[in-house]
């Protein structure tokens, strides 16, 4: 839910540490701060409530010298977002500064030992009792003060902590929540996430919970709980730099929609080829073992559960397995009937959703298998699931979600086609069909991309809109769901997507003048009762844009403002169909004055409860 960055070496921290939190933004931007060892080999603090140029702004007038430090970006969940609620925190006495992102669980119980034991708190922060027992355990040693840290913490971190009786170390840990090791030369760095070290390195360690990190005039060195140096595989970053980049676009979210087409093609790249069984390298699953699945759980939080809810259709359609579908939220306390023939897919952009997370291990604790659907490459969901299918979208930026949500889609398909190719449920034709429709998609997503005058213009006319619904039947429904969820986070009118059957048992109560409609249009079966389902709303005065396949123009006599997409095979139409309601949420708020890519409230990777 924050980020954190730190650096050791031979040029100036500050800059660097905030050029680092430029690119975790989009992880938290509730408040930022640094702690830099200064020449005087004083730990000095600067933070500040509000997003990183207001920190910037306060490092150019009052300047750092210094070339060790940690660096902080908070998407506050303990204590409102505040000066002193800001991260980094210190001891009492500054000697001791810490950067932290997770939730310390036990802070309460912690906190009050440590009043006993005289200490005194600024912040209502979780974090503080973190520099206060390093304080309590420093014996000259900050490494082991730190792992005599956190065998008191229960919870979730990722902690930074650098202090002036040792003023040429770091020292860093993981568990549950991301960090990664920038290997530079002459220079080291931690940070939640790659994109914040890119700039200087490419050769990186991607830690595993409870490994501790000690960064020096030496470079980097390992240890585990216990102490003993351990080695790790350095891993070497192949993606651009320039992909984190707005590269010419006002925005990532905008130049995330346009870059849909490549990743879609770069997820199908050597996975769906004519002619070819479908290939999964990275899938070690066996005809077996497909064979004996008797359900399948599909898990996931956000728009990755909406393309899960497509993944469901996919699956049971082309392979006749039972599919249920779950926001992992729920799942993980359900009490879920999961045995060994159950197989799990969990779906997550980030691959470090915490409910995501914990869905998955509480699958595999009752024997099921996992596959992890996951766009980053040593997530903590593609090291915990059994087998992983990468999502190929590059990285995601924005907040929220398009191109992951897009690719997410592709892997459904991927794996539906494999297991309906192993459980022999659709014939060779019928599938050859099927991927030659699914080659053809990103050419068809170019194309819904050129209509973007018109969906640009109907924003411009409903942005002032307080209320907005989607209605949709089958897959369209699904698609609905994620159209409304876009709507809502990035340009704040509340929307509803609804299954257009259902709409007559209630939701039709609140259909009146000028209330907009957004309806989808695009399953050929349901075509027709679409059609009446948008009667019954444009009858009592909804202005209806409505989406459908080429061909259907029929949708013009009974809707304000038509859209078609390309035509496809049912199934693949979400593809193409959630293209329009993107670019819809992305107009609204730039009519409306968002901040599309850092919406209100929200941060990119949900790494706590
Ligand atoms: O990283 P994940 O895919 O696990 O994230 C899941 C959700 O938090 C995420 O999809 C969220 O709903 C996005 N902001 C939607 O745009």
């Amino acid at each position: 839910m924050c980020g954190i960055v730190g650096y050791i070496g031979q040029r100036q921290a500050s800059s660097i540490l905030v050029e680092g939190l430029s690119k975790l933004e989009y992880r938290g931007y509730d408040s930022a701060g640094v702690a830099i060892i200064n020449e005087s080999n004083n730990i000095d603090v600067k933070k500040c409530k509000g997003r990183l140029a207001n920190l910037e702004e306060q490092l150019n007038e009052n300047p750092i010298e210094g070339m060790i430090g940690i660096g902080h970006t908070r998407w506050a969940t303990h204590g409102e977002p505040s000066d002193v609620n800001s991260h980094p925190h210190s001891n009492e006495k500054q000697t001791i500064s810490v950067v932290h992102n997770g939730i310390i669980e036990n802070y309460i119980e912690l906190r009050e030992w440590l009043i006993k034991e005289g200490y005194t708190f600024k912040s209502e922060t979780d974090t503080e009792v973190v520099p206060h027992l390093v304080d309590y355990y420093y014996n000259g040693n900050l490494l082991e003060a730190v792992m005599k840290t956190v065998k008191k913490l229960e919870g979730s971190y990722a902690l930074g902590v650098v202090t002036s009786e040792e003023s040429d170390k770091v020292v860093a840990v993981r568990k549950d929540s991301p960090l990664i090791v920038g290997l530079g030369e002459g220079e080291s760095f931690i940070a939640s996430d790659i994109p914040a070290v890119l700039n200087h390195t490419r050769d990186v360690y991607l830690l595993e919970d409870n490994e501790f990190v000690l960064m020096d005039k030496n470079g980097v060195s390992l240890f585990d709980t216990e102490g003993n140096k351990i080695e790790k595989e350095v891993f070497h970053v192949t993606w651009d730099a320039a992909a984190a980049e707005k590269g010419g676009f006002d925005h990532f979210m905008i130049k995330e929609i346009y870059e849909q087409p490549k990743a879609i093609r770069d997820t199908m790249t050597s996975r769906i080829v004519k002619n070819e069984s479908i290939k999964l390298d990275d899938i070690t699953i066996t005809k077996e073992q497909i064979k004996n699945i008797d359900k399948i759980y599909i898990v996931a939080c956000g728009t990755a559960y909406h393309a899960g809810i497509v993944g469901k259709y996919a699956i049971e359609k082309l392979t006749r397995i039972p599919v249920e579908i779950e926001v992992a939220s729920e799942f993980r306390y359900r009490d879920p009937i999961i045995n060994e023939k159950t197989l799990m897919i969990v779906i997550s952009q980030s691959g470090e959703t915490a409910d995501t997370l914990a869905a998955l291990r509480e699958a595999k604790r009752q024997n099921a298998r996992v596959i992890a659907v996951t766009n980053v490459v040593g997530s903590s969901v593609s090291r915990e699931a059994d087998d992983v299918l990468y999502t190929w979208a590059g990285p995601e930026i924005a907040v929220a979600s398009t191109k992951a949500y897009e690719t997410q889609l592709i892997a459904m398909y991927i794996i539906a086609l494999f297991f309906a190719e192993n459980k022999e449920t659709l014939s060779e034709e019928e599938i050859e069909d099927i991927k030659e429709e699914m080659l053809a998609l990103p050419e068809k997503v170019e194309k819904v991309l050129e209509g973007k005058e018109k969906i640009k213009e109907f924003a411009a006319n409903i942005c002032n809109n307080k209320n907005m619904f989607l209605l949709g039947r089958g897959l369209d429904y699904a698609v609905a769901l994620e159209g409304a969820l876009k709507i809502k986070e990035v340009s704040y009118i509340h929307s509803d997507a609804y299954a257009a059957g259902e709409l007559k048992h209630g939701p039709i109560a609140l259909i009146e003048d000028g209330t907009v409609v957004i309806a989808l249009s695009t399953q050929e079966r349901l075509f027709e009762k679409m059609v009446s389902n948008v009667k019954e709303v444009t009858t009592r005065g909804a202005n209806v844009f409505g989406i459908a396949m080429e061909g259907h123009t029929e949708i013009e006599k009974t809707v304000n403002e038509s859209y078609y997409i390309p035509r496809t095979i049912e199934v693949l139409a979400p593809i193409l169909s959630v293209v329009p309601m993107q670019l819809m949420s992305y107009y609204t708020a730039i009519e409306k004055g968002c901040d599309v890519d850092k919406p209100r409230n929200l941060a990119k990777s949900v790494t706590v409860e």
